[in-house]
């Protein structure tokens, strides 16, 4: 019998699309900011020629030339960086809607902050884009975008109030990746809206004999450079799903400031090293603020240490708690009918089950809140607190 799992293996398949065609698009964004950071005008150079570089790599001998603005004549093959973006945008907005928006009522919506449905739930994800590359937008054509100090600091503060605003609506992780996918479809839309109509004209404009506009070029950089800075973010979000101790933290939002202000710093360090100066501070301020945040995140406050942890938890409660809040899903045979087996298969209808997995269980529903899935049942902080309570008393 052929029972083929549609959505998961689909699921599958598009997050491998995704992260390939992702490699592909960064790597070859990084290169290119690393040429034109190492592009060098010593000794002669050919007419137009702003600046140029050899290389060697892979057997071979490459010798790069960056004209500026554009050759004087426009050679017959010319190669257009797009479709690495484009795929990439395409595929994530795909798993999107694979994993947060069918699977919506577990991995978006968690009633225990915002009793909402999956429709306006869905609404409200769709929008937060939209909503992140109209002001995004506005502000890198405003004068406020001319100066990159003041326009990062605001669209730094923007994104990070995104992350408070989106936590209190979604499940973390539901937020976590809203705010990724904000930053990356604003790089993306930078690439189709900006840069590549942009490059479009240039070219259009040499073969009708013009001079092309300087500023449409200088428009391009501003974005392209603006991706550079994101890029690290991006990746930080797209993994952070896996480390519950960062998205599920209570100070998840200024966590994520300090690893992105982190992966900023050391970015920057990097471009300026191609361009030749070296600014170890930058480097050290980098290293700095991730352990920095990392400190942040493990400071547990004393409250945690609850005047009554001596006592015993009973049994009976947490085999009550399982059969409320875990168990419709950890089964053998699940009553919800979203999984036909245990999911991640474990399931915890004895309690030796749940002695046998009590890291898990830990990580999961004591130190963040992933678990129970969508939190449907509501479980409560404190029911949290005596789990963890019970969890160390089976280790003593
Ligand atoms: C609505 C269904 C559902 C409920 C209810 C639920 N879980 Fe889960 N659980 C899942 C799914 C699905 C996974 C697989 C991981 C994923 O997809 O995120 C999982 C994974 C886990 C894992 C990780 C297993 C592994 O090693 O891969 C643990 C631990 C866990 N759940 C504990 C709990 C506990 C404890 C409760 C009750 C407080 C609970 N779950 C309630 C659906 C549920």
């Amino acid at each position: 019998m052929i029972d083929i799992d549609l959505l998961s293996w689909t699921s599958m398949g598009v997050r491998w699309l995704h992260f390939i065609a992702g490699i592909a698009w960064i790597g070859a964004s990084f290169y290119f900011v690393w040429l034109d950071n190492s592009l060098r005008a010593h000794g002669k150079l050919n007419p137009g020629v702003a600046g140029e570089l050899w290389a060697v790599h892979g057997g071979g001998f490459y010798h790069n030339e960056k004209f500026m603005v554009a050759p004087s004549q426009l050679p017959e093959d010319l190669h257009w960086f797009k479709w690495e973006a484009y795929t990439t945008w395409l595929s994530g907005f795909a798993l999107l809607i694979i994993v947060y928006y069918i699977g919506a009522e577990n991995y978006l919506i968690d009633r225990s902050k915002l009793d909402i449905s999956e429709g306006v739930a869905i609404l409200i994800g769709l929008a937060s884009l939209g909503l992140g590359w109209v002001v995004y937008d506005l502000l890198c054509k405003s004068p406020l975008g001319k100066n990159q100090t003041v326009f990062s600091a605001i669209w730094f503060g923007l994104l990070i109030a995104a992350t408070i605003g989106l936590t209190k609506i979604f499940t973390d992780k539901g937020a976590f990746i809203h705010v990724g996918a904000i930053i990356g479809t604003a790089m993306v839309a930078n690439v189709f809206f900006v840069i590549i109509p942009n490059q479009k004209k240039t070219v259009a404009a040499m073969i009708a004999g013009e001079d092309p506009d300087p500023a449409l070029g200088v428009a391009a950089k501003q974005r392209s450079v603006h991706n550079n800075y994101m890029t690290l973010p991006v990746l930080l979000i797209m993994i952070a799903g896996h480390y519950p101790l960062l998205v599920s933290h209570k100070l998840n939002w200024l966590l994520l400031a300090g690893f992105s202000a982190a992966a900023v710093l050391i970015r920057h360090f990097f471009n300026l090293k191609h361009r030749g100066t070296m600014q170890p501070a930058l480097a050290a301020g980098a290293a700095g603020l991730f352990l920095a945040t990392v400190f942040v995140a493990s400071i547990k406050p004393s409250t945690a240490v609850a005047s009554d942890a001596d006592d015993k938890v009973p049994d009976s409660v947490i085999s009550a708690m399982m059969e409320t809040h875990c168990v419709s899903c950890h089964a053998a045979e699940p009553s919800n009918t979203m999984f036909p087996a245990p999911p991640g298969g474990v399931s915890f209808e004895t309690l030796d089950a749940v002695r046998d997995n009590a890291f898990g269980i830990r990580l999961q529903t004591v130190d963040s809140d992933i678990m129970p899935l969508g939190n449907a049942t509501g479980m409560t902080e404190e029911e949290r607190a005596t789990l963890g309570r019970w969890l160390d008393q089976q280790e003593d």
